[in-house]
């Protein structure tokens, strides 16, 4: 039997993360794995903060703390607020992991013994204000591709171009400010990364039915651009430290590129499961040769991760000349704007995963974020349309749903699942309906295509308050207490359904609706059943509670509220 192994773009340690963060990778690679589990499917879901680099080392200066304390402290954090989202992760590592070092360095050793790795002098930018090197995000200019002024040397954060910080336009220093700078020599590790276009262009010409075009494209991007070799190495301390016996020590106190060790975390995070539960060498089960032959490896990512995941880290894979495995379905995502504009860590614009919480439960944020998850565009965040379409979604349609039925039975059939009457016509056709979108459901989560998801979804609770609606047991019961008996049953047992198909995207409050009706294992199962058969699957006689207001609306006023404390379209 297929297993699935799933990871996340490991969010950088330098703070909690923004909503956009976590609808393109932590929570859409946790819906994915809840609904694998679900069905049934043996499941890793894996996730580390990345801890290492010059962002990190920006963020503790920033901090005044020193980097490792910053990072604990900042881990912490972030596995806190994954936690209050309910991000079921098996492992949550660290990429500063003992695990990491030594398979960063047994990477790095076979690529070096495979001749994919030579030094170079190369230029850097050295800071005379600063008395360091610059790399990285330690600089900051004008991007020569778009005129963008606020430019990291590492990336375009506008145009999402990879770049080399000697190609920055007026580049100052982030750490002092200061426009004192002089390109000096340094010796360097690179990737011959060149060599490995025809192989990655026949991987990725191999997935472009099971990736999205969006991922696809920009890996082509790439590749037609001309594929650069990769320094892999920098002037910083905060690391994996790249070890003697890679060119006879002539790399001594520099450390691997963040990007380099990084995805290798991935694996690092494996093996730092596998030690935490006392599993051995299980983790290599999961990554290496045949043992992994049944496994389905799925990456989750925004579009700005989608290069390093498409050939940076594949050509450390292939390079290695060892059977690990390579991503089997790649999800990339584009961006969820704030309001029309950006969200940004470091004008901290926008909503982040601690703030979110204060004001409402994770499961009214998961559900808007995958109904709204910004896959074939991207996506905006209003504080008016998140409120409207929650309270219609959630409270109007689902909550009111749950709550009518359970009332209405503990009013009139003692609080148990009634015995009398039977299904007709009016059922046969809801069941034929459910049959064809509780599979049209699957599929949709099978290919995570996570908008058309939660139509489907909505579609089917919508379904089921169209049927009672139609049914009127409040009605019948005054005249055919058998007719408004059979109506309950089947509103009984859309509840029950309910609670199965909302686990994956809205775990507590899918407990809270399943157990109105009986308890709930750990892994709310995929009904896989004909409706037919799950529609008429409870127990008669058994006894039924009615939960307490599942979903609170959101009130005018709150919005409001919540406008001026997080910025909006006329706020801040
Ligand atoms: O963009 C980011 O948030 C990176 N920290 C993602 C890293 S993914 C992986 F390769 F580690
Ligand atoms: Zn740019």
């Amino acid at each position: 039997m297929t297993r699935y192994l799933i990871t996340s773009a490991l969010p950088y340690i330098n703070g909690v993360k923004h909503l956009g963060t976590l609808v393109g990778s932590l929570l859409s690679a946790d819906v994915y794995a809840r609904f694998r589990r679900a069905q049934g499917f043996e499941t890793l879901a894996i996730c580390a903060t990345d801890e290492h680099g010059s962002t990190t080392e920006l963020a503790a200066a920033e901090a005044h703390m020193d980097v490792r304390a910053f990072c604990d402290l900042q881990y912490t954090m972030q596995k806190a607020s994954g936690d209050g989202f309910a991000l079921d992760w098996d492992h949550f590592g660290r990429s500063s992991s003992r695990a990491n070092h030594e398979l960063t360095q047994h990477f790095a050793r076979l690529l070096w013994k495979n001749g994919h790795l030579e030094t170079r002098t190369t230029k850097q930018v050295y800071s005379n204000a600063d008395k360091r090197f610059l790399s990285d995000r330690y600089v900051i200019g004008t991007c020569p591709h778009c005129g963008y002024d606020r430019a990291r040397g590492d990336q375009c954060e506008n145009c999402t171009r990879v770049l080399d910080p000697v190609d920055l336009i007026d580049p100052r220093s982030a750490l002092s400010g200061s426009r004192d700078i002089e390109i000096r020599d340094s010796t360097h590790l690179f990737l011959k990364q060149s060599a490995f276009v025809p192989k990655l262009r026949e991987w990725i010409g191999g997935h472009t039915q099971d990736w999205p075009p969006l991922v696809t494209s920009i890996a082509n991007k790439w590749l037609d651009e001309g594929l650069k070799d990769r320094g892999i190495t920098r002037d910083v301390e905060w690391g994996v430290p790249v070890p003697d016996d890679i060119a006879d020590g002539a790399l001594k106190g520099k450390v691997f590129y963040v990007w380099f060790d990084a995805p290798i975390e991935y694996i690092g995070a494996t093996r730092e499961w596998a030690e935490a539960n006392g599993k051995g060498e299980a983790w290599r089960d999961w990554w290496f040769g045949d043992a992994a032959k049944d496994v389905v490896y799925c990456q989750f990512m925004g579009k700005d991760n989608v290069p390093f995941h498409t050939v940076g880290f594949p050509v450390t894979i292939m390079g290695s000349g060892e059977p690990w495995k390579l991503v089997d379905r790649l999800k990339g995502f584009n961006w969820l704007n704030f309001e029309g504009g950006k969200f940004s860590t470091s004008q901290q614009r926008g909503v982040f995963m601690d703030s979110a919480l204060e004001i409402l439960p994770a499961d009214y944020w998961r559900y808007w974020l995958m109904a709204n998850a910004p896959e074939t565009s991207d996506a905006n965040f209003t504080w008016e349309q998140f409120a409207a379409q929650l309270n219609k979604d959630l409270a109007d349609v689902l909550g009111n749903f749950v709550n009518r039925v359970t009332k209405f039975c503990a009013a009139r059939f003692e609080g148990c699942v009634p015995s009398e009457g039977s299904y007709g016509a009016e059922e046969d056709t809801l069941i034929g309906e459910l049959d064809g979108r509780v599979a049209a459901l699957a599929a949709l989560f099978e290919a995570m295509e996570f908008r058309k998801a939660m139509a489907e979804l909505r579609a089917i609770f919508v379904a089921g308050n169209e049927y009672l609606t139609r049914a009127a047991p409040w009605t019948a019961i005054k005249t055919d207490r058998a007719r408004a008996a059979a109506a309950v049953r089947m509103g009984l047992n859309l509840v029950h359904l309910f609670g199965h198909l909302a686990w994956p995207v809205m775990p507590t409050a899918a407990r809270r609706i399943h157990e109105s009706i009986q308890d709930a294992a750990e892994v709310i199962p995929w009904p896989d059943e004909p409706m037919a058969e799950f529609l008429d699957d409870l127990e008669y006689g058994l006894q039924i509670r009615v939960p307490q207001v599942l979903f609170q609306k959101i009130a005018d006023e709150q919005v409001e509220s919540w406008k001026r404390r997080f910025g909006g379209a006329d706020g801040a």
